[in-house]
């Protein structure tokens, strides 16, 4: 078992911990006080080929591994867990689910700008009444000459105000269950489309988030992805990916929250010392790092699963489920360690706490990715 990363792997960490100790830190307390959307640091992603990172070169991507894909998300996360979630939705449900599965048409058209940035993606399973339960689709398509008319709503869209290009699952086929679930590419403008407004959140409060309405929306069959009843796996398979990515953000919040912890124990002073110097300050540090190795090395396994083209559903749900969990274990100790500073705005650890919660709800619950991993386990 080879643990070194290679020299691509390294220089890709390095190239986005300078970006977001640069760009993306610096503005992150004050766009989350004003829930504002990082629209030049997105501009800026982009350019420099983070929006598809994992889109070859063919398709106008950058052409990285996942492994290189989770450290740069990392990082990004690390400065700021908005732009981690909007680079992960971008990456690894719109541009992925894409390259795998969409006809040539859809990749020339609409994956090549949004792998280069020009374009953001947005990827609408969750409903009203559908959300774990995401095979209970209300949104529904029906087939009118060369086109499919889109009727329902969506909620919980990540990007939802801000995207470009939308990844909708509607039923198509009501007694076919699941199997009669298709997915489909619509454009932000087209008719009877329109979007909720932002939804006033706990954290990632500089992502936007919203409901998505669907009124009589015409799509054109050749914006099928993959293929009539298929939606639903291609939102499976591409959301085993996705849990790869939000691994990785939380991953990021925990190592934010375990710098900001190093930082202030070495300042704070507390009976005569540092409060670095007290065992008890100590052990919490100790605990929140072993964590952190743990849930990044589970989450590089997955990439590196995914990367070999191996199968893994079972590892990327272990991953989002135990760095979620960790990422808000640290969170906790680090407002603990900052004592009444941990609580105020002041502080940047009251933030990490806010966005790593929703790391243990959006693209699958913890409890769902249990049930993913249970199901895995007793297949044998
Ligand atoms: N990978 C690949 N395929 C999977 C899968 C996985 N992880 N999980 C289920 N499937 C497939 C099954 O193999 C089955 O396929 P076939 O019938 O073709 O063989 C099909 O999906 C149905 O599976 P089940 O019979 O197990 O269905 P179920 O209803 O009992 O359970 C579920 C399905 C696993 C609970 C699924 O509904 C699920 O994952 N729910 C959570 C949905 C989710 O993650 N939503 C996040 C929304 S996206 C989001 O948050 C976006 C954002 O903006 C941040």
């Amino acid at each position: 078992m080879n643990f070194d990363f290679t020299e691509d792997q390294l220089m890709i960490q390095q190239a986005a911990r300078e970006f977001a100790e640069a760009e993306i830190a610096p503005t992150a307390v004050e766009r989350d006080k004003n829930a504002e959307y990082p629209t030049e640091i997105i501009k800026k992603l982009g350019e420099l080929g983070f929006m598809g990172m994992m889109v070859s070169p063919e398709f106008d991507g950058a052409g990285l591994d996942a492994v290189s894909y989770v450290l740069a998300m990392i990082e990004f996360s690390k400065a700021d867990a908005s732009v981690g979630v909007i680079l992960s939705v971008n990456n690894s449900l719109v541009c992925y689910g894409l390259e795998k599965y969409a006809s040539d048409f859809i990749k020339n058209k609409y994956l090549r700008p949004l792998a280069k940035g020009e374009k953001l993606g947005a990827f609408a399973l969750s409903e009203p009444e559908a959300g774990s339960d995401a095979t209970q689709q209300a949104t529904n398509a029906y087939k009118d000459g060369d086109h499919w008319v889109i009727n329902g709503m969506k909620n919980w869209t990540t990007n939802g105000t801000s995207a470009d290009y939308y990844l909708v699952v509607a039923q198509t086929e009501k007694e076919k269950a699941h199997h009669g679930i298709t997915t489909f590419i619509v454009e932000k403008g087209t008719e009877g489309f329109s979007h909720g407004v932002k939804e006033d959140k706990l954290g990632i409060k500089s992502s936007d988030t919203c409901s998505l309405m669907f009124d009589n929306v015409r799509v054109p069959e050749e914006n099928i992805i993959w293929e009539v009843g298929k939606g639903f796996n291609f939102a499976m398979n591409t959301l085993n990916g996705g849990r790869i990515g939000i691994a990785s953000q939380a991953v990021g919040i925990a190592e934010a929250s375990l710098e900001a912890s190093i930082k202030y124990a070495k300042q704070r002073k507390s009976f005569g010392t540092e409060i670095a110097n007290h065992q008890a300050i100590q052990f919490k540090l100790a605990d929140m790092a072993v964590k952190i190795e743990n849930s990044k090395l589970i989450t590089l396994k997955a990439a590196s699963l995914k990367d070999a083209g191996k199968k893994y559903v079972k590892e990327a749900a272990m991953a989002k489920l135990y760095a979620s969990k960790i990422a808000v274990e640290c969170a906790l100790e680090a407002i603990q360690i900052h004592g009444g500073y941990g609580y105020v705005r002041e502080y940047l650890v009251e933030r990490y706490l806010r966005d790593a919660k929703v790391t243990e709800i959006y693209e699958g619950t913890s409890e769902i990715q249990k049930i993913v991993i249970a199901r895995e386990l007793l297949k044998g």
